[in-house]
């Protein structure tokens, strides 16, 4: 795979893109969670092949999928799980939703500033949420055990992990996960992680960890997709392993005739994905890498902005509050950028950049995150 390929500007309007479609063409969108590139091709193929069959009917999980994603977390993390584990879903959000419900107790516990959807978990499951925030750490967001155990209530039975982390771009070190799981022992927690972006580190120092593997005793749910890494968000398919037979039964029982089918085509593409020994991964995260870094050095010269450093996902976290404006995402998009405002993810004061994108685009989006960041200062 050629830099070219992710150079390439490929034209989403009209294409009904979540991402283009927001803005009008004044607007540069660097906000919701997909990439600007092109699918590998031999996915596309994969799917395009799938499509030739002609009947596209209900689908039962081919067994070759469900070899090439257990052959994946073998290879990739040492993780030995046994197919009967394995529930497949159309998206990340309806697992955790799922495992919001059925995890027990009356509260849940969720490290903050985290991807929206889970602040909306506990209000579907009909539980209180409990949030407590990730702390600043020599120039890194953490989670802090001590707070995160004061939070709890007698009755909270699960914590709500996304690793590696949106918005904040943290790849938990397994010291860290080890401490997370021995509070959850302690307290009778289950594990509820969300990993959809772990083929997605860019920092070469760091390793993702599914935290499941450091706790077989625990009840866990591990939630995995290829849509981020492979860019196929709009396929949708996602795969929760859970190792415990009781909590298994009850995720399958939440479905409720509220969980579709996962479609064909989220098959082909994910299957191709999980048996991906191609250069995909490598090169995407060397030039996700670049990008990272071109966003990181752009912010560090100016006023009033702050980012910490990705160690994984394609996500900027941007600390605007020195700049005091009333509605940051507002001001932004005056200037020509579309941006996620922090406060959805429970941090106001915070902006979300999305910089999987080609160079290019992204150069145009600071020169205006320039000028937007200087009309403020
Ligand atoms: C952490 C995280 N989880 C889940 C999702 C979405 O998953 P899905 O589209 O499979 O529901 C995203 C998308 O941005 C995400 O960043």
């Amino acid at each position: 795979m050629i830099a070219d390929y992710f150079d390439a500007p490929v034209d989403r309007r009209g294409t009904a893109s979540t991402k283009w479609s927001r803005y009008g063409p004044d607007v540069l969108p660097f906000w919701v969670a997909d990439m600007d590139f092109k699918a590998p091709p031999g996915l596309l193929e994969a799917v395009a092949e799938r499509l030739r069959h002609g009947v596209l009917g209900y689908t039962d999980t081919p067994a070759p999928t469900q070899a090439a994603f257990i052959g994946w977390l073998r290879r990739r993390y040492g993780w030995e799980v046994s197919a009967e584990w394995l529930i497949w879903l159309p998206g990340v959000v309806p697992g955790m939703n799922l495992a919001g419900r059925v995890a027990g107790g009356d509260s849940l516990l969720i490290p903050t500033p985290v991807y929206h959807p889970f602040l909306a978990v506990p209000r579907h499951a009909g539980k209180a949420s409990i949030t407590v925030a990730l702390t600043l750490q020599d120039g890194r967001w953490v989670m802090d055990m001590e707070r995160l155990e004061a939070a709890l209530t007698p009755d909270t039975r699960a914590l709500l992990l996304c690793n590696p982390q949106n918005p904040t771009g943290r790849v938990y070190e397994r010291s860290e996960l080890m401490a997370l799981a021995e509070l959850c022992r302690r307290r009778g927690l289950t594990l509820v992680s969300d990993e959809i972006h772990c083929e997605l580190v860019l920092d070469p120092t760091r390793r993702h960890i599914p935290v499941a593997t450091l706790a077989p005793d625990l009840p866990t749910v591990t939630l995995f997709s290829p849509n981020k890494a492979y860019n196929t968000p709009g396929v949708g398919s996602a795969v929760a392993v859970i190792p415990n037979p009781a909590l298994r039964l009850a995720f399958r029982r939440a479905f409720g005739g509220l969980i579709s089918h996962t479609s064909p085509l989220a098959y082909a593409a994910a299957q191709w994905a999980y048996a991906d020994e191609t250069d995909w991964l490598p090169a995407l995260n060397a030039y996700l890498r670049r990008n990272g870094d071109v966003l990181q050095d752009a912010v560090a010269r100016l006023p009033g902005v702050a980012m910490t450093h990705v160690e994984g996902t394609y996500l900027g976290w941007m600390d605007v509050r020195e700049l005091g404006l009333a509605a940051p995402a507002e001001h932004f998009e005056r200037h020509g950028l579309g941006l996620n405002d922090g406060a959805a993810f429970g941090a106001p004061g915070f902006l979300r950049f999305n910089f999987g994108c080609p160079r290019a685009t992204l150069e145009a989006g600071l020169t205006r995150l320039e000028g937007a960041v200087l009309a403020a200062a």
